[in-house]
């Protein structure tokens, strides 16, 4: 079966016009910096499989998933096999995501759409598993759009585009010496963020490295948006918990740990990543780099070891990526749980209502209704569409449903507003108003299960059997673990 292509192109983020000229323009002359940076992780953290060197191995590539029983299997060739019972299918895994040193995440096409594969590959156990984030999930899901987000932190000249979606493997020079293309001809001079003022110098690297307890693109931003040189925060607000939760693994908490710790905060700007990075090379010449600030016998413990084992110690978290804690404690052992209730603060920079308000909606829901409404805005699809769930949580469906209308009006694409609607209209009886909603939800986004199913159901219901067998399987292309949470569809099935 084949679906129409047709509706993909109203799904229009906001990418930047990419004029970046690409890191192989530098390396005639910068071949010292383009041959060592170009070993690193953040230079191979994306391409096309399989890598060069490729870091998989297949021995323990066929599993069966604990948590959700359906079982899956990993050819040489990058095809995931999937089957549970009589329900099979089949996936041929496309890009991939992350250098490999600690794992790899990949991507698949199903028309014309690009999907993260329910399965990932971990270097440390070198066995496949599923992906991050899957663990708790009751379905194998192949449903799962790559967020936009994703690709901006792994690969460069991001394009919307499932054929090629990005210009350029992993992380160009460009993305923290901004646009080239004028310095390579001879022409301009590029971006030292080490040269840069405080706040603009740490945006190079917090685009990525900072992810907090929500981002929220500003009014006229968004990720795409940032250049280097610029504030980070005029692009994305960025909000963090405050007093920070206990230590846990987080793969992009870098940022908040260090700004936590007494040498941040007691030396201020002097002390960046930089100070102990070099971004050209992986490797952290800690000891050194300490000993900028500190005298060894300023530790009463130092005795000739390594600061870093002891006061940047590495922790293991659930999926395997080992962490380097950055909050640089004076004694990780001794560490106490914050007492203080929690609030989201900002991490930087002075966010307006509007970025306040989203960042509850999306760390802390059960708070965000009050702001929701004290930031409201008619024109803001955004806003509307997060104010409506907000009601929707509250019990207020009237409400809920008034601002979902508005929201979808403002911006087709908030399908989740769309979805909800078309089930407002189901509880009053409405059925065709319904289904009108959730054939809408589909031209944008054909891979929503959760409309393929309630359209399905409302079709049987109306006594369209055939309309609903036929919505069934479409449903089932997208997801063919589809029937196992929801076993009465079958009857739907039947002929
Ligand atoms: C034709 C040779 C040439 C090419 C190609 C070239 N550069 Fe340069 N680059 C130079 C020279 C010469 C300097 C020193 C003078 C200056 O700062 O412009 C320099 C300086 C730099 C600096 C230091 C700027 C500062 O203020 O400290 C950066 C960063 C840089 N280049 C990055 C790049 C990147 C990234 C590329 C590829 C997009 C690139 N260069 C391509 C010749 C080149
Ligand atoms: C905000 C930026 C950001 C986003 C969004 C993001 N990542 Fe990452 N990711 C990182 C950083 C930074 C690291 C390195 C962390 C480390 O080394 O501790 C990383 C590490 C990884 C790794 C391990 C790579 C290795 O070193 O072998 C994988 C796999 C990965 N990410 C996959 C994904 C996938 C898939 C997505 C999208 C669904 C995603 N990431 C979204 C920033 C991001
Ligand atoms: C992850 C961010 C990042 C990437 C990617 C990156 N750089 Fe840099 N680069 C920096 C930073 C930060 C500095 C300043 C280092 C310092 O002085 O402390 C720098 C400095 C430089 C300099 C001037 C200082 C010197 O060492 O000569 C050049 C030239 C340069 N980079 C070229 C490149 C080229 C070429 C690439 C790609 C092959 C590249 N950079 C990739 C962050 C990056
Ligand atoms: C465009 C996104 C991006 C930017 C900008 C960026 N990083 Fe990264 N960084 C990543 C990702 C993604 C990884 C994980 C790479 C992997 O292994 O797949 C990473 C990994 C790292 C690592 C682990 C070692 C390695 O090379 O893999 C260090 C250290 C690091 N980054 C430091 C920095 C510093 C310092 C800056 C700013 C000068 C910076 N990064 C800017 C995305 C970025
Ligand atoms: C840019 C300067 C700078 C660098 C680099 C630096 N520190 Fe600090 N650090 C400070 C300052 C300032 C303080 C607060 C005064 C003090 O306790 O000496 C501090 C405090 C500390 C403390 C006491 C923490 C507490 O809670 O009381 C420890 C432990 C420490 N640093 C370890 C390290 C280690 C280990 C490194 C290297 C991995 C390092 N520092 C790198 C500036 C720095
Ligand atoms: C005081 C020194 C210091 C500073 C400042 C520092 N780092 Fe690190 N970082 C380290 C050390 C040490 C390691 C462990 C290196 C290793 O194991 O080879 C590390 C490891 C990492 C890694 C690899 C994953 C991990 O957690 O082990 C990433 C990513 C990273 N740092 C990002 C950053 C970013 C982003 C910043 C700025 C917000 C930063 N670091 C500031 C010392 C520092
Ligand atoms: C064997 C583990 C170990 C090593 C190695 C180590 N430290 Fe410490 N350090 C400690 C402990 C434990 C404390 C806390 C002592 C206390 O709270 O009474 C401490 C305290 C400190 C303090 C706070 C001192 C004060 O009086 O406020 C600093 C600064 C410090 N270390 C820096 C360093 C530096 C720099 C290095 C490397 C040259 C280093 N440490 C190596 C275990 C170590």
């Amino acid at each position: 079966m084949s679906l129409s292509r047709s509706s993909f192109a109203l799904l229009a983020f906001a990418f930047a016009a990419h004029a970046e000229t690409g890191s192989r323009a530098c390396a005639p002359c910068h071949a010292e910096i383009y041959k060592k940076y170009m070993q690193t992780g953040m230079a191979r953290s994306s391409g096309r499989v399989p890598a060069t060197p490729n870091k998989e191995s297949f021995k323990n590539a066929a599993f069966t998933s604990e948590s959700n029983g359906a079982s899956f299997k990993i050819s040489p060739t990058f095809r995931l096999d999937f089957a549970r019972d009589a329900a099979k299918a089949s996936r041929q895994l496309q890009w991939f995501i992350g250098s490999g040193r600690l794992g790899r995440s990949y991507l698949f096409e199903t028309d014309g759409m690009l999907f993260q594969a329910p399965v990932s590959y971990f270097a440390a156990s070198k066995s496949w598993s599923l992906s991050p984030g899957y663990e708790s999930k009751p379905t194998a899901d192949f449903t799962r759009r790559v967020e936009p987000a994703c690709l901006q932190c792994h690969a460069s000249r991001v394009q919307q585009s499932a054929a090629r979606p990005f210009l350029e493997d992993g992380i160009s020079c460009e993305r923290c010496h901004g646009d080239g293309s004028a310095h390579a001809a001879g022409k301009g001079r590029m971006i030292n963020p080490a040269k840069l003022n405080a706040e603009a110098r740490d945006s190079v690297c917090a685009q990525c490295h900072l992810t907090g307890a929500a981002r929220v693109a500003t009014a006229g931003g968004g990720r795409a948006s940032y250049q280097p040189g610029r504030k980070l925060s005029d692009s994305v607000a960025v909000f963090v918990w405050n007093p920070a939760p206990p230590q846990k693994a987080r793969a992009t908490g870098h940022f908040e740990d260090l700004a936590n710790s007494a040498c941040k905060t007691n030396a201020g700007d002097k002390l960046w990543c930089g100070t102990c990075h070099d971004p050209h090379t992986e490797a952290a010449d800690s000891r050194a780099k300490c000993q900028t600030c500190h005298t060894p016998n300023t530790c009463p413990n130092a005795s000739g070891g390594d600061c870093v084992q002891c006061h940047m110690p590495k922790s293991e978290s659930g999926q395997h990526l080992p962490f380097t804690d950055h909050s640089i404690p004076r004694n990780p052992a001794a560490r106490g749980t914050p007492t203080e209730t929690p609030v989201l603060k900002p991490f930087w920079g002075q966010p307006s209502k509007r970025e306040f308000a989203l960042a509850h909606a999306i760390a802390s829901p059960a708070t965000a209704l009050a702001l929701l409404e004290a930031a409201s805005n008619e024109g803001d699809a955004l806003l509307t569409a997060q104010l409506s769930f907000a009601y929707d949580r509250a019990g207020l469906e009237e409400k809920a449903e008034r601002a979902a209308l508005r929201a979808v009006d403002l911006d087709p694409t908030q399908t989740a507003a769309r979805i909800n609607l078309g089930s407002y209209a189901i509880k009053r009886g409405d059925v065709k108003s319904a289904m009108a909603h959730w054939l809408k939800a589909l031209a944008q986004n054909p891979a929503l299960t959760a409309a393929r199913v309630n359209l399905a159901v409302a079709q049987y219901q109306s006594g369209d059997a055939k309309a609903a067998r036929a919505t069934l399987k479409t449903a089932l292309l997208f997801d063919p673990d589809l029937l196992v949470a929801q076993p009465a569809l079958s009857t739907l099935m039947a002929p």
